[in-house]
């Protein structure tokens, strides 16, 4: 079946829930009423080995996608939640699947009765429920009510709850503080920039915004991306609620959200702030989250679906295939990979499409370029980095030592004030990089030669007895350690 043709039986499916750019119904509904369409996604489903646990089906009409979507509680639930869903894009094959098994936040579903064909027994009970929501006012603004908490936030504004399939009412809870405040520090997590932020770079290095383009910075922190792109001559704007509250939201051709929606600790508050970012986008939102690493949760503690951190703010790590997931299920139109954390939104499907054939990445100098937008500030910050090595000279000292007596970054296990000085000072990581600028990386290099061969001979004396426990290696029992040059230049 081509995509024409698909779109043009949808079109006359007579029942099935029909939006902007998309069409669902449950599966045996579609067999019911419209047998060609059934064996179709019967065919689709064989080809991208779908089990029976799915039982909505969702076409897409503005690409040529179809995805199968997991709700078990279609019949019992008032608004059955998802729990996985497959899409297989129809055209290159490819299949994503997602299990919602750890979201807060799922999506749910309303209006059922819409989902199934005309003579199904359960048609009037939805109905009626979906009439009872209405008079009271739960459908004026559908944005946000496809997901869990944000359909439940309603319901507690309105003072309404669920016996079956009645809506009653329950206590009218005037939200505590704790839900409309930020119990966290959101505000710190804005940071001073000495070079553009990671989608600003790939939007200039994807040409995507043209001189004559407006750009808007929602949720701009310090605001120092906007500065640097006002004085490189571009038209722009930004708002922030914590540090830019005065300014206004302007819509504009090009939208960022950068690092924004992970430090917003209530999930229902990061599908209202992508809404509001995509309906302020003319032409693209950039949408950029932290992603998962090894030192997640490092210094933190589990809260919600992130964690906080020992300076109060919150950080909702993401996996990647999550956060497009996340965007897609929100904003129902695609969300296209332009970094490792950093998705495109386009308004025109078919210019992400085009994206996707033709993008081209300019090589553009980062270094020389922040030197140029901010002279001064390579300087300040070197003098702020030698400042806090100053004030923890003797943490500092010790980890240099323990990482040339090493040869590299000594593990957490090898080194117990790891979580300190990650606190206090910065990374392991950065602080080789100025351990190398200081001492050269011969220091390290050298120890790590000794360290090598110590290993070697080791390794090579054992032979002669029996095979070495990996055990003595990881505690490096009686391997001799290399001398340290620290202490030698000292
Ligand atoms: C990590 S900073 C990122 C700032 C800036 N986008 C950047 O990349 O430098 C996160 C920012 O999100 C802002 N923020 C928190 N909640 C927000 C919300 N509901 N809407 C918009 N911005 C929010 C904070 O005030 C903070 O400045």
């Amino acid at each position: 079946m081509t995509f024409s043709t698909l779109k043009t039986q949808l079109k006359a499916l007579p029942c099935g829930k029909k939006l902007n750019h998309s069409v669902y119904i449950t599966e045996e509904s579609l067999e019911k009423v419209d047998t060609i369409l059934y064996k179709f996604v019967a065919d689709l489903k064989t080809r991208a080995d779908v089990d029976s646990e799915y039982n909505i089906v969702k076409f897409f009409t503005n690409e040529f996608k179809i995805s199968f979507l997991s709700y078990p509680g279609f019949f019992e639930e008032p608004h059955p939640e998802l729990k996985k869903s497959l899409t297989l894009n129809i055209a290159t094959g490819k299949i994503k699947k997602f299990s919602y098994h750890k979201s807060l936040n799922p999506p749910i579903l309303h209006r059922k009765e819409f989902f199934l064909h005309p003579d199904h027994p359960q048609i009037k009970l939805y109905s009626m429920l979906t009439l009872e929501e209405e008079s009271h006012g739960l459908y004026e603004n559908t944005k946000t009510i496809g997901f869990k908490l944000n359909w439940e936030k309603l319901l507690k504004e309105k003072g309404l709850s669920y016996k079956g399939h009645q809506l009653i009412k329950s206590e009218k809870i005037d939200l505590p503080i704790t839900d409309k405040d930020p119990i966290v520090d959101r505000h710190k997590t804005a940071i001073s920039r000495y070079n553009f932020s990671k989608p600003v770079q790939t939007i200039l290095e994807y040409n995507l915004l043209e001189d004559t383009e407006s750009f808007f910075d929602y949720g701009c922190g310090l605001g120092d991306d906007l500065r640097g792109l006002e004085s490189m001559g571009y038209s722009c704007s930004g708002w922030d609620p914590v540090h830019r509250q005065e300014e206004k939201k302007i819509s504009s051709d090009v939208v960022n959200v950068g690092f924004v929606l992970n430090v917003i600790e209530n999930p229902e508050e990061r599908i209202e702030v992508l809404h509001d970012a995509y309906n302020l986008t003319k032409k693209l939102l950039v949408v950029t989250t932290l992603l998962t690493n090894d030192n997640t949760s490092l210094n933190s503690n589990p809260f919600k679906d992130g964690y906080l951190t020992s300076r109060n703010t919150f950080q909702k790590y993401y996996e990647q295939a999550e956060l497009q997931q996340f965007i897609e299920d929100t904003l129902n139109t695609s969300a296209f990979p332009a970094a490792p954390g950093v998705f495109y939104i386009f308004k025109d499907p078919v210019a992400g499409q085009s994206f996707l054939a033709n993008r081209s990445r300019r090589k553009i100098d980062w270094e020389s370029i922040s030197l140029k937008l901010y002279p001064d500030r390579a300087e300040r910050k070197r003098i702020e980095v030698d400042q806090l090595i100053e004030q923890n000279e003797e943490l500092v000292k010790l980890f240099w030592d323990t990482m040339v007596e090493l040869g590299r970054i000594p593990l957490p296990e090898e080194f117990k004030q790891m979580n300190e000085l990650t606190e206090k000072v910065m990374s392991a990581k950065k602080l080789r990089t100025i351990f190398i600028d200081r001492y050269g990386a011969d220091t390290i290099k050298e120890a790590y030669d000794m360290q090598k061969n110590d290993l070697l001979v080791y390794l090579a004396l054992s032979n002669f007895k029996k095979r070495v426990p990996l055990k003595h290696l990881l505690e490096g029992e009686s391997i001799p350690l290399a001398p340290n040059p620290l202490s030698r230049a000292a």
